[in-house]
Formats: structure tokens, sequence, C-alpha cells
């Protein structure tokens, strides 16, 4: 391994000549402030907080490639779900530190901002190419953002500014190369056993549909007997109530069915959270959950981050061009794992699922991979 500095680190040696600020690189670390410019506090204070972040978020990337790894095989070993569990709730754990970490931002007033923000230029976080990283790695496509942004247009152009630029490219579309976090979660919730069935296995398409029509029909159902309820209530509005219900159903249906045919990791998603309390099951919907979570940590690290900024610079236009507070909204609307928000719509409560098929199959049984 590299040998930072005198008496740095060295992953193969003893560490007897081994100091703590060799082995964090601090000489270094600490030499990135910006000192010997003058900085003001604040802007001093702007630069350390901007780094501690980046720090971050190098971590994380490191994380999630880890959680996709593991998730990414053709059999995931049950043992490996609890590590896959783990590393998320480190991410997770980052991000709502992150989250509260606008806080410390916020103590930089608008004046005091305004004192240093010309010297930005251009600059932005809007460049920082591992949040971009960060995204791609999750699964985030250009469809689903603002005005369905090509992730890695500005940092074509950045790429000829420098050769850390152009390097920092090279890693982006490297990374759009990897396996995604959500098609390895996608790829995984597929091969969920649904009432017993397997996946690939004779007449697993058959069980699958059977399944789904059966929750659909159930779903179906509640919007029948709410509405004739209302109905004898003399609710006024009922067609109105009619038509959100008959919406409702369609909406359940293009989710389990999109262009009429089943979309099995859902199914096996729907599976997985309508019928938690099997002992096969725990893991996967602790894994769910945990993915859950992450993303709403995520989400609220970006709803914290736009209230920063609108109490600092108000509806001011981003210094990277953007519509600033307007554009940095738009982003809390991402959701990457659309499909663990979206199920919870269409659950039923318990005594309204279809009747379980095949239960023995989700008792407790031993790993035999193991
Ligand atoms: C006074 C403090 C800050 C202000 C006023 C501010 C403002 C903004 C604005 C207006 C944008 C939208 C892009 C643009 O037009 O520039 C943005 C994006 C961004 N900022 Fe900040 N920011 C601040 C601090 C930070 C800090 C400390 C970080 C930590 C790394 C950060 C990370 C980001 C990221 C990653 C984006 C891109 C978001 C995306 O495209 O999804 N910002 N910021």
């Amino acid at each position: 391994m590299r040998n930072n500095m005198g008496g740095g680190y060295s992953g193969s040696g003893d560490g007897s000549n081994r100091t703590y600020g060799g082995y964090l690189g601090l000489h270094e670390l600490l030499s990135l402030q910006r000192d010997e410019e003058g900085v003001s506090n604040d802007e001093m204070h702007f630069i350390v907080t901007h780094q501690t972040f980046e720090l971050w978020f190098k971590q994380v990337i490191r994380e999630l490639r880890e959680i996709r790894d593991i998730l990414d095989s053709k059999h995931v070993q049950e043992s490996q779900v609890p590590k896959a569990v783990e590393h998320l709730g480190r991410v997770t754990e980052i991000f709502r530190l992150m989250a509260s970490q606008w806080k410390v931002m916020e103590t930089l007033t608008p004046q005091g901002f305004l004192a240093f923000r010309d010297g930005l230029g251009t600059a932005s976080g809007f460049e920082s190419y591992q949040m971009r990283e960060m995204e791609i790695i999750l699964g985030l496509e250009p469809v689903g953002r603002v005005s369905e942004m090509d992730p890695l247009g500005h940092f074509r152009k950045l790429a000829k500014r420098s050769e850390a630029d152009a390097a920092a490219l090279v890693r982006l579309e490297a990374a759009l190369e990897e396996t995604t976090l959500v098609s390895a979660l996608t790829a995984w919730l597929e091969r969920t056993p649904i009432m017993g069935s397997f996946y690939g296995s004779d007449g697993d398409t058959a069980a699958v549909e059977a399944y789904v029509s059966a929750h659909l029909a159930a779903y179906a159902n509640i919007g029948v007997e709410t509405c004739s309820r209302m109905e004898a209530q003399g609710v006024e509005n009922i067609e109105a109530v009619k038509a959100r219900f008959a919406a409702a159903n369609q909406g359940a249906n293009d989710f389990l069915k999109p262009d009429g045919v089943v979309n099995r990791a859902r199914a096996g998603l729907l599976f997985i959270e309508s019928y938690r309390e099997l002992p096969l099951l725990a893991w996967p919907r602790v894994l769910i959950d945990a993915v859950v979570e992450l993303e709403e940590s995520m989400v609220l690290f970006r709803t914290h981050h736009a209230r920063m900024v609108e109490r600092i610079i108000g509806r001011r236009v981003g210094t990277g061009g953007s519509s600033g507070v307007d554009y940095l909204d738009a982003t809390t609307k991402y959701r990457i794992f659309g499909d663990l928000w979206g199920v919870r719509t269409i659950l039923l409560k318990p005594e309204l699922r279809p009747t379980l098929l095949n239960g023995e199959i989700y008792g407790f049984a031993g790993d035999e991979s193991q």
C-alpha cells in the first residue's frame, strides 16, 4: 500500500513507525483549506463544510458498490443479506448526518456568503462528480432527472479544462457501464419464490399470474365496497370517488402487469411485503426496508439542502446557472427505487390477502447453501 508521508500508513508494515498524522494523511489534508490565500473565517467554513461532505460521498460510493456486488449474483447467499443491510444502514446514517450538517452551513449569513460568492465564479455543487457517481451507481436514469438531464453533459465540457476533470469524466463513464444497485435488487426480487413457485420452474408463469390476479381482484373489491358504502350514506360527488378508485385499479394493474404481462420482480416484491411475517421472508423484507430508509434519507438530505440554500440565497440563480432553489426542490422528487415506494399503494390488510399456498416453503428452513 501507498506510504503517504514519513512514518505514514503502510498496510503491509508492522505499524511501529506509524504516527497519527501520517496514518491519516493529516498534513496533506489540513493543507487543503487555502490558509495561505488568507481566506476569511466564513469562507474557510464554506470550504471545510464542502470538503467534509465530499469525504462522506467518497465513503458512500465504496459502500454502494459493496452492496451492489453482494446483490449482483445469481444466487445471493442468505448469509450475505445481513451484510448488505449493514452497509445500507451505514449509508443511511451518513446521509442523516449530512442532512443535519446543513445546519452548520446555515450559520453562514446571506451577507457573509455574498462577501465571497463572486469569487466562486461558475463553480457549484452541480459539478460534484462524486454526487453524480453515487446517483449513477444507485441507478438514477436521465429520464428520472430534472429536464431528463444527461448526468455527464456538464462533465464533458469540464473535461476540457484539466487532466483531473478529464479523469473525473472517465470515472463517470466507467460507472455508467456498471450494474446499478437498483437493477441488481430488481433481479434479486424477480427470483423470489411466489406462493411456493420458483422462478423459471414449470408452471411458474401460471402460478404468479394467478397470485397477481387474486391480489388485484381483492384490491378492486375494496373500491367497490367503499363506493357502495359511501353511496348508501349519500356522499356527494360519488361519481368522482368512483373515478378515483377506477384510476387506482388501473394504476395497480399497470404496476403489476405493465403491457398486460406480469412483472415478476414487482410480483415478488408484493409477495414479500404482503406476507412479511413468514420466516423465510424476514431478511428480504429487512433489506427492502433498509433500501427505502436509505432513499428516504437521501430525499431528506436534498430537501434540507434546498431549505438551507433558500435561507442563504433566497430565489437567486445558482452559481452553476440553475434556477437555484426551484431546481433543488425538483430533485427531491427523485425516486430511484420507485417500485419499493409504489408497492405500498396497493397492499392489502392481512385478512384480504390471497390465501397463502405452499406455506411450508417459507417456514424455518436452514440455508442449504452454507
Ligand atoms: C452557502 C452554501 C450553499 C449554497 C448557497 C448552495 C447552492 C446550490 C445551488 C443553487 C445549487 C443548484 C445548482 C446551481 O445552479 O448552482 C446547488 C447544487 C448542489 N450543491 Fe449546493 N449550495 C451550498 C452548499 C453546498 C454544500 C456544503 C454542498 C456539499 C457538497 C453542496 C452540494 C451540492 C450538490 C451536490 C449540488 C448538485 C445537486 C444536484 O444536481 O442534484 N452544496 N447548490
